[in-house]
């Protein structure tokens, strides 16, 4: 599979769509990913030409490909307490700072397969315990990632920088055939909602949250898709909310409701 098989014009296509869409931008030297990650699924619906499978996603007609041909040309990588220092910032200071709400609200806003949201939860049941009102929210405009992040369950290796403890006590590990992979327990798991959202669109009515995770998705905009995203979610902040982005993203001068705080974490002023 090389990307002489993705012709220019073919990937200008798909260039297109996903920024219409999703707001991603996609460089040039992403051709050959771009073809990597379609050719399979070009072999399984027996269609030899993108151009071909472009048209069959934006007839209006096939709304479950084009969704398909979105999750597949999204990278979904992520891992278990990435980024540690935003979760020893969750706990100090804002968790050890006293609250005026009751309810603690969390969003991880582009939560792909759930590892993130899993994450805050598991901190959250070991700092406010579960007689405490907290909820996690968890949101990615890929279905495929969502329905992951619902089931919770994991292969073992995707562990390796989860604190001592927890997989003891928020995880199950599968035995007999589900030997290698470990399952959140429901007590995490009830605390987590997920849902598809694309952050490139007005937003649904979710309410507003503590803390949103915006980690590691900026860097596939541009920067007025990036502008736009980062005023939608500051409107979901509540007063004094803060906002973690990953630490090789930046806002420059997205915003100015947000106060910046340390590299990569801001506060809504
Ligand atoms: C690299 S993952 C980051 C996951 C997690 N936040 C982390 O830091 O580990 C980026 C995620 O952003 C999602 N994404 C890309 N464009 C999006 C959009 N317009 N709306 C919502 N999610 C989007 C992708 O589907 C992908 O799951």
């Amino acid at each position: 599979m090389t990307a002489e098989m993705i012709s220019d014009h073919e990937f200008s296509l798909f260039q297109e769509l996903m920024h219409t869409l999703a707001g991603v931008y996609l460089p040039p030297n992403k051709k050959s990913l771009v073809w990597t990650r379609l050719s399979r699924r070009l072999r399984d619906l027996d269609m030899n030409c993108l151009g071909d499978y472009f048209r069959s996603i934006n007839s209006g007609r096939n709304p479950l490909e084009l969704q398909r041909a979105v999750d597949l040309l999204t990278t979904h990588e992520t891992y278990f307490f990435r980024e540690p220092q935003h979760f020893d910032f969750l706990v100090t200071p804002i968790l050890s700072a006293p609250r005026t709400g009751n309810d603690f609200r969390v969003w991880s806003a582009a939560s792909s397969t759930g590892e993130e949201a899993y994450s805050i939860a598991m901190l959250l049941m070991q700092q406010l315990g579960a007689t405490q009102s907290w909820q996690v929210f968890g949101s990615d405009i890929s279905i495929d990632a969502v329905e992951k992040a619902r089931a919770g369950i994991y292969r073992t290796q995707r562990i390796e920088h989860m604190p001592d403890g927890y997989l003891q006590r928020y995880c199950l590990r599968g035995i007999g055939r589900e030997e290698g992979t470990l399952r959140i327990k429901d007590e995490v798991i009830g605390h987590v909602r997920f849902a598809q959202i694309n952050l490139n669109r007005p937003l649904p009515d979710i309410g507003t949250f503590d803390v949103i995770f915006l980690r590691n998705v900026l860097i596939y905009f541009d920067t007025p898709t990036r502008q736009q995203v980062v005023e939608r979610l500051v409107q979901r902040l509540k007063p004094k909310g803060w906002l973690f982005i990953g630490h090789s993203e930046n806002l420059g001068n997205v915003t100015t409701s947000l106060r910046q705080c340390q590299p990569s974490i801001y506060r809504r002023t």
